[in-house]
């Protein structure tokens, strides 16, 4: 457990809920730290799993843990995708029902809390008559933009064409057309139809919880209770109570500390981009150009998979080898938290990621942004445009223009003034986590919330 539980008042409520988190590790995450809150708070907690990406069971001998089929093939095993989701949805139907019914035979069940994706999960609660919150793990901003997709579409903004990429969205601001959210798929009108459904079933559901906090998304938040008309619980930043590295799926390489404990504060630009993001080699050589032209020293995650169809660092030129060796270090997986808390470190180059949006907004430490897809594609915007926290590279991942933002953000005047905005963002982040702060009272009414369903245990 982390020291930063203990800031929870406990509860004396024995009610047992059960959480079904997506098995990606963007959203295992912020599930299992909801989890750690909502123990500590005093409940009852079993988690469902599918076998696909299970996280270290060891790290939980608090929760009772139930493990179902995922219905994958060993093919489908073998990648981590975001076109997984709806097979996963359609698999997992009857192993989530019957694991569900089996634990309410067993004792009563409150209610159950799944991620918005597992859209499926509503029929089986109704079926079930057991309530069901679904926890978003994106910004309300971005969930807005999907659930905006329809009228964005009737509007002709889908079909735009490449000219017409910087036009704003007039009903959507900030947006740009290039900002609407899309998934890299042949098939956009498939990713449209999940989209949908994730955006019913949410509207179904009892309430909803969002790791983010009021004075971040306050107009967001006000938008959603307008049109989603459900009890709503913005309680985040939920890595404030609890770390990401027990829910780790890979091992955190603890040696990208001991680096950064060499370097001079707020030198080293932190490169990663999230679980699941994948670029060509043309990028990456892009990228590797951009952070050595840039001279300034960097952390970057090379994850396995990072690069579609290699593994291994020796992709990059031996020339990238000969002039960062000395103000580069590349790890295949670091301990993020613990990297952007680093005085060392005075910028983050991101994918936009909303835990690793919200980890740096944490930190105070200001970003450069360079979305991959979905939700990222808003939240980049919003960084530069809303919160003014960060630099969008507007143009994508180019080697020019990463060279400018890094030395904008680590040594202009321009980075000052981000960096101004961040801490300011800060602040108001650990006001809302104090006793009378916005996300300390929204997690209380969550309490509540849940324990009107009953039964105590
Ligand atoms: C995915 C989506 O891409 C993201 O847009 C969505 O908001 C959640 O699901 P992912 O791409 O993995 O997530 O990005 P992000 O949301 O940033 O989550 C990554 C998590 O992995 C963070 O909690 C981060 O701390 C952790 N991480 C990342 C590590 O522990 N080590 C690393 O080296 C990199």
């Amino acid at each position: 457990m982390d020291n930063h539980g203990q800031n929870i008042q406990q509860h004396s409520k024995r009610c047992r809920l059960v959480l079904f988190p997506l098995p990606f590790q963007g959203h295992i995450n912020p599930m299992i730290q909801l989890a750690n809150i909502l123990h500590h708070k005093g409940f009852d907690i079993t988690i469902i799993l599918v076998k696909y990406n299970c996280p270290n069971l060891s790290q939980y001998p608090h929760f009772t843990i139930r493990i179902i089929p995922d219905g994958l093939t060993e093919s489908e095993v073998s990648t981590i995708e975001v076109a997984l989701i709806p097979k996963l949805n359609a698999r997992c139907v009857g192993p989530f029902h019957d694991s569900l019914a089996q634990l309410l035979s067993d004792d009563p069940i409150a209610c159950i809390i799944t991620d918005a994706i597992w859209y499926f999960t509503q029929e089986v609660a109704d079926n079930l008559k057991i309530p069901r919150i679904v926890l978003r793990t994106s910004s309300v901003s971005s969930f807005l933009a999907y659930a905006a997709l329809p009228l964005l579409q009737d509007k002709g903004y889908l079909s735009m064409k490449d000219s017409e990429m910087d036009e704003p969205v007039v009903e959507f601001p900030p947006l740009k057309v290039k900002d609407i959210p899309r998934f890299g798929t042949d098939d956009p009108e498939a990713a449209h139809q999940f989209l949908a459904e994730v955006v019913e079933g949410t509207k179904k559901a009892s309430g909803l919880i969002f790791n983010t906090f009021k004075e971040l998304e306050e107009p967001e938040l006000a938008k959603l209770g307008e049109q989603f008309l459900k009890p709503t619980f913005a309680i985040g930043p939920f890595h404030k109570y609890f770390s990401a590295s027990s829910s780790s799926l890979w091992t955190q390489d603890r040696t990208s500390i001991s680096w950064l404990d060499k370097q001079a504060p707020k030198s080293v630009i932190y490169v990663s981009f999230g679980s699941i993001a994948e670029m060509d080699e043309e990028k990456l050589n892009e990228v590797a150009w951009g952070l050595t032209n840039s001279q300034q020293p960097f952390l970057w995650v090379f994850r396995s998979g990072l690069v579609q169809g290699s593994k291994c660092l020796e992709i990059l030129p031996k020339e990238f080898w000969e002039a960062t060796s000395k103000r580069g270090y590349i790890v295949k997986w670091a301990p993020q938290q613990d990297v952007l808390s680093h005085p060392a470190i005075g910028g983050f180059l991101t994918h936009s990621g909303w835990n690793s949006t919200l980890e740096s907004i944490c930190e105070g430490v200001p970003m450069i942004c360079s979305y991959f897809f979905g939700d990222q594609m808003v939240n980049s915007r919003y960084v530069n445009d809303i919160w003014r926290v960060g630099i969008k590279l507007e143009k994508g991942l180019e080697r020019f223009d990463i060279e400018i933002a890094v030395r904008k953000l680590m040594i202009g005047k321009e980075g000052e003034n981000i960096r101004r905005n961040i801490l300011s963002l800060k602040e108001k982040l650990n006001l809302s986590l104090k006793p009378d702060g916005s996300s300390y009272q929204s997690l209380d009414n969550l309490v509540d919330f849940i324990s009107s369903f009953g039964p105590p245990v």
